[in-house]
């Protein structure tokens, strides 16, 4: 049995505009769902969800007392992150895809997966979730609509993003939406009407996360997890968003942002910064300074959307509602204020159950639990020699259940950023911070950013990962044509632009020692990227940037000798000389497009290599 058309319109609440309910009967009628429901965000909803996905043996609930309101859920073993290889940009021309995209054909595309979504939704209940990416209202938020046949994405959505009838109210009044369709790809009942029963993780082998820029649209298949589902996150407030900044005038970037107030002054600070993945974002995002006269808070944790305010500065709004952050090394000693966080209304995804109905996962204790249940849902005891939470374990949970969440942190203004910083995970070469001397130096800071390739990753030991403004995985168009909007922005902000610092809390001794603590410790550089801005402290001018005069460090209560700081802040001139022709290289494959700035600025560079 198949929903109908007559069905769908009558199923509709009130304030569903035609063109949605249109849109809705299409897309149903390919899928061929049992049942459409539309979903309106409210608490009664996601408690009945919850326990039907409890009742179907998606959920575990886990004990009331330890952790109320929060559950469990395993996925496939197949379907446990984001699948870079099978993701697509589907614009009409080749090159606005770019070298660092995969790209297709939309129409080919479209001929791909329309067969896979041809009843693929069959026995199932496909859910209509109306969203909004940024505060309610807010003239820096966006709308969307996903449709899923996942009861998983509704309720993790529900935490990620606002949904439900308000985002309805604002497309009903004729705001611009971008529609996403998503299915797991695995329909209860084939072509012959043969019904099968449901699993506790419905997935599919085969998997496409397809964007059309052109049109704005999103469509994904085959998987249930993380940034392949929640449609709002990865797909649409970075790759879909980042091609309407670039036709609108704005900038959406792989970006935490924080509040941050420094009690001598008083002075109000927002910053927002671009790591790659897997380099301590959250605990940035959630950072305790261990020096004193300075207050951390949180706005966002990895997502920024900036747009030029009426005063010509950059004011940035966290897109998302909500933290879907790693769980594994996530302690009391590493991000305290994560793991309260969590205390209540998580939903897990891949940690290890405990004997007693509560969570674990590497790095939450340092002596294991004598028995757990692992990810897969086995026995678990620390001999078993294998990882009980998934490495890329996920919580997701509300943003304000964060203890550091900026009260204002839902201002549908945004916050007015001060500096911007680049990070990446470099072992060698790249100081603990160094200030660019422009705009357009900081662009070609950003747009060079790589992580030295560790023995676990793919790729030679000691070569370098280019993760460009954090942004290799997410930018929806050419490489080359953002950095290239990232210049017309900084001639738009003028000098209004934030000032762009480079950090890298990473570096090692030649024993392969780290050379900074980091984590609380990151306060102190970026009090003195802070006092730069308040023309507070000189810097001295080096190869890759402005670095601090030894003394002006903040080291109070550290062990930090003046053999330290050397360094911590050496640049060698020849290993930098190494480092710009791998940036030449690197920079070739984007051809004409790439903008002549960059090529100015590495021969800026060469010319501080060879007058050091
Ligand atoms: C994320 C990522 O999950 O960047 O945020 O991979
Ligand atoms: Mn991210």
């Amino acid at each position: 049995m198949t929903v109908d058309a007559t069905q769908i319109r009558e199923g509709a609440p009130a304030n569903a505009p035609e063109d949605l309910v249109a849109w809705v009967t299409e897309i149903a009628e390919l899928t061929k769902p049992a049942s459409v429901y539309w979903c309106d965000g409210s608490e009664e909803e996601r408690d009945r969800l919850n326990q039907e996905m409890v009742d179907a043996g998606m959920f575990i609930k886990l004990n009331e007392e330890k952790r109320p309101n929060s559950f469990l859920a395993r996925s496939a073993p197949s379907d446990v992150a984001r699948v870079e290889s099978r993701t697509y940009i589907c614009s009409e021309k080749e090159e606005d895809a770019g070298p660092t995209n995969n790209w297709a054909d939309p129409a080919e595309m479209k001929a791909t997966i329309m067969p896979l979504f041809d009843g693929s939704m069959r026995g199932r209940t496909m859910y209509v979730i109306p969203f909004s990416m940024g505060p309610l209202g807010s003239p820096i938020s966006q709308l969307g609509v996903e449709v899923s046949d996942s009861p998983y994405v509704v309720v993790n959505m529900r935490i990620m993003t606002r949904i439900g009838t308000e985002a309805l109210d604002l497309i009903n009044d004729g705001a611009f939406w971008v529609p996403a369709v998503h299915s797991v790809g695995y329909p209860l009942i084939d072509d012959e009407g043969n019904e099968r029963p449901d699993i506790t993780w419905p997935c599919n082998d085969e998997k496409y996360i397809t964007h059309f820029p052109e049109t704005r649209e999103i469509w994904s298949y085959g998987s249930g997890y993380g940034g392949n589902a929640l449609l709002g996150k990865k797909c649409y407030a970075l790759r879909i968003a980042s091609v309407l900044g670039r036709d609108e005038g704005w900038m959406a970037e792989h970006m935490l942002v924080l509040k941050i107030t420094m009690e001598d002054t008083g002075k109000e600070y927002y910053l927002s910064a671009a790591f790659p993945s897997a380099c301590g974002k959250t605990n940035l995002a959630m950072l305790q300074p261990t020096i004193s006269g300075m207050k951390v808070e949180t706005i966002g944790d990895d997502i920024a959307w900036m747009r030029p305010g009426e005063d010509g500065r950059l004011y940035a709004i966290n897109p998302e509602a909500g933290f879907f952050g790693v769980a594994p090394g996530t302690s009391e000693n590493t991000n305290p204020t994560a793991l309260h966080a969590l205390d209540r209304d998580v939903i897990f995804t891949n940690v290890a159950l405990t004997d007693d109905g509560d969570v674990w996962w590497e790095g939450l204790t340092e002596e294991p639990p004598a028995h757990l249940i692992d990810w897969h849902g086995n026995d678990w005891t620390p001999e078993s020699g294998t990882a009980a939470a998934h490495p890329n374990s996920r919580f997701t949970v509300r943003a304000d259940q964060a203890a550091t969440i900026a009260d204002n942190w839902e201002d549908p203004a945004g916050v007015p950023i001060d500096l911007i910083l680049f990070g990446g995970r470099r072992a060698s070469n790249v100081p603990l911070i160094s200030e660019a001397y422009s705009w357009e130096h900081g662009v070609f800071v950003g747009a060079t950013v790589s992580s030295e390739q560790t023995a676990a990753a793919e790729g030679a030991v000691g070569s370098l990962r280019r993760d460009p403004f954090a942004m290799l995985p997410f930018c929806g168009y050419n490489m080359a044509d953002y950095w290239g909007h990232w210049f017309e922005m900084g001639e738009k902000l003028g000098d209004k632009a934030p000032r762009i610092f480079q950090v890298n809390w990473f570096r090692k001794d030649e024993d392969g020692n780290w050379l900074w603590p980091g984590f609380g410790d990151n306060s102190r550089p970026i009090e003195w990227a802070l006092r730069r801005l308040a023309g507070e402290v000189e810097a001295k001018d080096a190869i890759s940037g402005r670095i601090p005069l030894e003394g002006d460090l903040n080291t109070d209560g550290l062990e930090f000798s003046s053999e330290d700081y050397a360094k911590l802040f050496a640049l060698d001139p020849e290993a930098w000389g190494k480092e710009a022709d791998m940036t030449e290289e690197y920079f070739a494959q984007f051809g004409d497009k790439l903008p002549e700035e960059l090529t100015e600025q590495l021969e800026q560079l060469r010319e501080r290599i060879a007058n050091a």
